[in-house]
């Protein structure tokens, strides 16, 4: 029996579609050692979500799912999607069921961090003195912008042509909200934020600008802020990527930019995140951890896809959620000497380098935490 002391974490899992089954079971072989260490008691419960739950009930998310994801302490996702379901009526494609689970979660921070592993820098499609100790930290605006505004829509016009309509649009109040966990987070890290938009073109973008200025110069002058053009943010990831601490942007940009941020790191299977919503009066705060990477169908059902960025979600789930810091650097240790020992995933290996499996990799970190603790 655990001592009454261990935390009891209460996870809804969603693995989703794709290789979500195969790397959600890879990280739960890590959960059951964290367990079984007596640091923490998971109480688990799975669902569906994605394409997964289409096919069992004619939605990609159900409102009974959606409860349970508020009501546990934390979600951890896989990945939804793949081409069995593209021809689905918008409403009820895979991506509109994780996309309900933030609005209606209102997760509006999605932190992406960017961290190059000593042992992967050449592994990245960039020179690896560019991306050597690369830390930076993505903090995406998850709840609004043109994923949301209205109207949207396609129509026909009287001349029988059609038009497609998106709108972006932003708040005041959903600027700043975002921008507060941008500038606490450069507090806990160098002290530096980027903010980006193109407030050359949108007016969203100029809102934008004006409401982070403000706020860092009345509550955050300890950090410094600069602006950047998405384009040419786009343009300086490449260049100089470690020009960057914290990068804080809009809903699309920061999809984009997150994306390609990820190959910095060597592979789009590296990349965890955490979504984050506001805390409530008792401290709860909503949150969803998930890889950044997609359900990549190509590879799906192999056992060969990289479980790292989901395990790595996991080790931001005991961090952020729990405050289980000690842990959280335990995990991110063992995947780091897992790494430098040469274990790999297809995706990270380089030419002729031996590869193993999904499984294989999540066994490796488990027998690390064993070795480390
Ligand atoms: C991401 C994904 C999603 C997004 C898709 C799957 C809806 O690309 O989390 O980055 O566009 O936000
Ligand atoms: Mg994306």
């Amino acid at each position: 029996m655990p001592a009454s002391s261990t935390p009891v974490l209460n996870i809804l899992t969603l693995a989703g579609d794709g290789i979500g089954p195969e790397v959600m079971a890879g990280t739960r072989r890590v959960m059951d050692w964290f367990q079984s260490s007596g640091r923490m008691r998971f109480n688990i419960t799975e669902g569906l979500v994605g394409g997964a739950s289409y096919e069992a009930h004619k939605t990609p998310l159900t409102d009974a799912t959606l409860a349970a994801a508020k009501a546990a302490d934390a979600v951890l996702l896989a990945c939804i999607g793949g081409p069995k379901w593209d021809q689905l009526p918008y409403d009820v494609r895979p991506e509109r069921g994780l996309l309900r689970l933030r609005k209606e979660m209102v997760l509006f921070a999605n932190l992406r961090p960017a961290i190059v592993f000593e042992a992967l820098a050449d592994a990245s499609t960039l020179k690896s003195e560019l991306v050597a100790g690369l830390d930076i930290m993505i903090l995406r605006e998850l709840t609004g912008g043109i994923y949301f505004g209205e109207p949207r829509g396609i129509e026909t016009l009287p001349d029988g042509s059609r038009r497609g309509i998106n709108t972006q649009v932003y708040t005041t109040g959903e600027i700043q909200r975002v921008a507060r966990v941008a500038f606490e987070l450069a507090r806990k890290r160098n002290r530096r934020v980027c903010s980006v938009e193109k407030a050359n073109v949108m007016e969203s973008g100029v809102l934008w600008r004006e409401e982070v200025t403000k706020m860092g110069a009345a509550e955050f002058p300890d950090v410094e802020l600069s602006h950047m053009y998405a384009d040419n943010c786009a343009m300086q990831l490449l260049r100089r990527p470690k020009q960057f601490d914290v990068i804080v942007t809009d809903n699309l940009f920061g999809d984009i930019l997150s994306d390609m941020a990820s190959m910095l790191t060597g592979s789009l299977g590296m990349l965890p995140s955490a979504s984050l919503g506001a805390k409530d009066a008792h401290g709860k705060q909503m949150a969803l951890y998930e890889p950044v990477h997609g359900s990549a169908p190509d590879i799906a059902g192999k056992g060969i896809a990289n479980p790292l960025a989901m395990i790595l979600s996991l080790a931001m789930m005991l961090r952020y959620s729990f405050s289980l810091a000690a842990d959280a650097d335990l995990l991110e240790g063992a995947v780091k000497n897992v790494l430098a020992a040469g274990v790999r995933t297809a995706d990270i290996a380089a030419p002729g380098q031996t590869t193993v499996g999904t499984a294989a990799m999540a066994d490796a970190v488990v027998k690390e935490l064993g070795r480390l603790s």
